[in-house]
């Protein structure tokens, strides 16, 4: 039986101890994690009953496959000391960390058969996205064991390491832009008249119905078409928002977090 140890569980951590547990308790893998305080080992050794280990050497030692989900520089200040005692030798690594890149894993860590995983928000109710590449020693059957894996956390796709920033400034900042765009829609509700808690329905609502209905008219913009009639109000709505330039400023939006993540790597 595999076994995953999930290093230095916070709330990343905390997600794939979540999202893993169905696995383990039907005897699939086993699953254990580490933390460095006690009160958050007993925390998390009540919420789901598995092991959890005060030293992050013996949860690598014990494990086939380690998840690293420390913050980037907990893990720069640990690593040294981890490639000395050539602890990840032979180990499999999947790291969530932003920013670190393959490369760094090795030189810093000595890892060298390493996953690199980038994952959206919605891995916290098992329903994310995880864009995912690997070191060159890592076979096709690594490939289809740590895919089958992760599947029980949410989707996920291959992207080459070069396209990471991408995806962390679309997938990971983008649930803050919807939600942005979802509380400008619930006040604006509020603000030709509606409670706020039917705005906040019908706002909740549109999101809800929007993939399926996506899916049916197969392109956004089939969709934007079949909700706009002559001289309706959907063409008001939307011509003042195209005279905005508000295409442009949400590509602009993306880009500057784009640029941001690359400054980061
Ligand atoms: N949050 C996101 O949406 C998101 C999305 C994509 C990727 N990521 C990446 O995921 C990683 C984790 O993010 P997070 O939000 O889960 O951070 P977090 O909640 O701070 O998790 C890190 C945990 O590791 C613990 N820790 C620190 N040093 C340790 C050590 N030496 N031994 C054992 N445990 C130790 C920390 O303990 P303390 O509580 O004592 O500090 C903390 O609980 C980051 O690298 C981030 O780049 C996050």
């Amino acid at each position: 039986m595999i076994k995953i140890g999930i290093l230095g569980a916070g709330r990343v951590g905390e997600a794939f101890l979540k999202g893993l547990k169905p696995l383990h308790e039907e005897g699939k893998i086993f699953v254990a994690a580490s933390h460095r305080r006690l009160e958050r080992r007993e925390e998390l050794g009540r919420k789901y009953s598995l092991k959890i280990f005060s030293s992050n050497d013996e949860l690598v030692q014990s494990s086939d496959i380690v998840v690293i989900t420390l913050k980037p520089d907990q893990f720069r200040s640990l690593a040294e000391s981890m490639k000395r005692k050539a602890l990840f030798k032979d180990k499999t690594v999947i790291s969530v960390m932003a920013g670190i890149t393959l490369n760094e894993l090795y030189e810093k860590g000595g890892i060298e058969r390493a996953f690199r995983i980038m994952p959206t928000l919605g891995v916290i109710n098992q329903n994310g996205l995880m864009a995912m590449c690997a070191s060159s020693l890592i076979q096709p059957q690594d490939w289809m064991d740590v895919e089958s894996i992760l599947s029980a956390l949410g989707d996920v796709v291959r992207l080459e390491e070069d396209k990471f920033a991408a995806f962390t400034a679309l997938g990971g900042s983008g649930p803050a832009y919807v939600a942005l765009l979802m509380e400008s829609l619930v006040d604006s509700g509020v603000t030709i008249g509606l409670s706020r808690s039917i705005s906040k329905k019908i706002v909740e609502h549109l999101f809800e119905s929007l993939v399926g209905l996506v899916e049916i008219y197969e392109h956004p913009v089939h969709l934007k078409e079949a909700v706009m009639s002559p001289n309706g109000t959907t063409a008001q709505g939307l011509l003042y928002l195209e005279s905005t330039g508000v295409k442009g400023n949400i590509i602009q939006a993306v880009i500057k977090a784009y640029q941001r993540a690359r400054e980061m790597e």
